[in-house]
């Protein structure tokens, strides 16, 4: 597959499966390494593997940080399960990874390939590592492109997000990286991406194997969101970090500096931009407010369909 070179560091996770099937469709996929977050590190990478199986994806995988820099581990079951990947029945994983060393993988990875997307959609725990092992691969980057943080309400506390309040240290080392470019595709973005019962009922309609896994995969998601939220859309958070690699023009950014809360008592992993009108704050990331959701939207269906 063509496309831009990418690093996919996840912790599958409902929709970290998406970005896999969808990031395997439009870019060259490097490599794709697991971090501890929506379950414990045995099961994110157990889940990544599978979905590599599932698509028959060619993909080296390989193992990270089992546990956040200084906080300790922390996971999400009401969003997940307690596999991380709750929902339809499991197949048996027969793929094994390629490696423990998701940190030495990164960094060979980059230093070996030119115009690299490194596209955290986890904790930040293994790109933090790698950034503080071999900080020569910073500039190397093509860019940086996560989900994480929000510009409003969080999902794990009121003011934090997920995947950067579970390992808030990691976090403030990559946005102080000074990465030639980085992307965030926050809470803010995600929720204008959902899935309800129409998106469902077209993979399903579709007839394969892989669209109905995923398929099953949202009924467990969008059930949790009934539940706690009262909601009839679930947001897809991940494929969106992948998006605004492959097709920035569905979005659009604004330039802001951001720093993370690492001790704040009440703001823990609180993604602080500085939107003052005016500010001298230099940017240091593009943080993506809109998204075309209806566009963003069929591409991922019309992906995850094209396997069997
Ligand atoms: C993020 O946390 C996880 O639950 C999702 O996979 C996503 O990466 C959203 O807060
Ligand atoms: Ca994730």
């Amino acid at each position: 597959m063509t496309g831009p070179k990418i690093i996919l560091d996840c912790d599958p996770g409902h929709d970290d499966a998406v970005a896999i099937l969808l990031a395997a469709r439009h870019c060259e996929i490097l490599a794709i390494t697991t971090v501890s977050g929506n379950a414990p590190l045995h099961m994110t990478t157990a889940n990544a593997l599978l979905m590599c199986q599932i698509a028959g994806l060619d993909v080296p995988v390989h193992a990270g940080a089992d546990r956040p820099l200084l906080v300790p581990a922390a996971h999400a079951p009401r969003a997940h399960g307690h596999s991380g990947l709750d929902g339809p029945p499991r197949p048996e994983v027969h793929r094994t990874v390629n490696g423990n060393d998701a940190v030495g993988c990164i960094i060979e990875t980059i230093r070996t390939h030119d115009d690299v997307w490194l596209v955290p959609v986890g904790p930040l725990t293994n790109v933090a590592l790698a950034m503080r092992q071999a900080p020569d691969i910073v500039e190397r980057l093509a860019g940086i492109s996560l989900m994480g943080g929000a510009i409003g309400p969080g999902n794990v506390t009121p003011t934090a997000e997920f995947n950067i309040w579970a390992d808030p240290h990691a976090a403030q080392i990559v946005f102080a990286s000074g990465a030639p470019l980085m992307r965030m595709a926050g809470l803010n973005l995600t929720h204008q991406l959902c899935v309800g019962p129409d998106v469902i009922a077209s993979l399903r309609a579709s007839g394969g194997t892989v669209p109905e896994f995923v398929a099953g995969l949202f009924d467990f998601y969008l059930a949790g969101y009934r539940e706690r939220a009262d909601l009839d859309a679930a947001p897809l958070h991940d494929p969106c970090a992948v998006l605004a690699v492959t097709l920035p023009a569905l979005f659009e950014f604004g330039a802001r500096h951001v720093e993370v809360e690492t001790a704040g008592e009440l703001t823990r992993g609180m993604t602080v931009a500085d939107e003052r009108p005016g500010t001298d704050a230099d940017p240091n990331c593009e943080i993506a407010y809109r998204i075309d959701a209806g566009a963003a939207m069929e591409l991922i269906v019309d992906a995850v369909c094209s396997y069997d």
